[in-house]
């Protein structure tokens, strides 16, 4: 007969000599495409993630802004899982990840790479070509020459159609609830940054007139908010 106090340290034998194997069978990661370094007119984005390494409060408590970056590129993955932090659709009746009044979708995304300005489209999921070469450099002149439009590897840019709003709210309310949820789209970028290790600053020190003009921007989509987005150069 075997007693308790024996049992115990033969169950920890047995569990230490499984343990590589529960390791090496843990689901390894989808491999996502690589991303494409020439202009394309469409670019499927992967499917995002709704599950990740920190926990709210620990990305809440790690924010903060990041101005310098490393030259690494960001990879197709990282800048889909972005976007969708800041419009993604998160319902079948076309809900997304950040509130909006009247669920009237003001917001317009683009995402400036050195290879293009790509304008996001929420569904399904994808990216547009909006304007083919490296915009950061007459990014940077627009926003008075702020370093970090310049080096991070992609500056997501949010942008707003008013008259979405105004169409149920009228003038008064509208540009209140606009900032609101650009506010809303952009804190949920800077989180999600920091979900993947990334670093990011909100930028709102810019000449409109330039970064519509750099960004050939329609008429109607007023730009709000930058957001350059990479890897922290000082890892916090
Ligand atoms: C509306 C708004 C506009 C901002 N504009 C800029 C900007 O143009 N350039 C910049 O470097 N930081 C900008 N910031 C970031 C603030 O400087 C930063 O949030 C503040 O210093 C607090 O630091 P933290 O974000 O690390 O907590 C902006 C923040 C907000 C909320």
């Amino acid at each position: 007969m075997i007693g308790h106090t024996a049992l115990f340290p033969m169950f920890a034998l047995v569990l230490a000599a499984c343990a590589p194997l529960v390791v090496m069978s843990r689901p390894t990661p989808t491999p996502t495409p690589p991303r494409p370094t020439e202009p394309q007119t469409v670019i499927r984005l992967p499917e995002p993630r709704t599950r990740g390494p920190l926990s709210l409060e620990e990305t809440l408590a790690r924010r903060r802004s990041v101005r310098a970056y490393t030259p690494e590129p960001l990879t197709l993955a990282e800048i889909g899982q972005l976007l969708w932090a800041a419009q993604g659709i998160t319902d079948p009746e076309g809900r997304r990840t950040a509130p909006s009044a009247g669920a009237r979708y003001p917001l317009e995304v683009y995402v400036v790479l050195p290879e293009a300005v790509y304008h996001y489209r929420p569904h399904p999921h994808e990216l547009r070509l909006h304007l083919p070469g490296d915009r950061r450099p007459a990014l940077y002149e627009a926003a008075l020459a702020q370093e970090a439009v310049l080096t991070a590897p992609a500056v997501i840019v949010i942008t707003a159609v008013y008259r979405r709003t105004a169409e149920r709210y009228g003038a008064q309310r509208t540009p209140r609830y606009v900032h609101m949820e650009v506010g809303h789209a952009a804190q949920n970028v800077l989180l999600q940054a920091v979900g993947l290790g990334l670093g990011s600053v909100p930028i709102g020190a810019f000449y409109d007139d330039r970064v519509r003009e750099v960004l050939a921007l329609p008429a109607e989509h007023e730009p709000l908010y930058l957001l350059p987005v990479g890897h922290p150069a000082a890892p916090r």
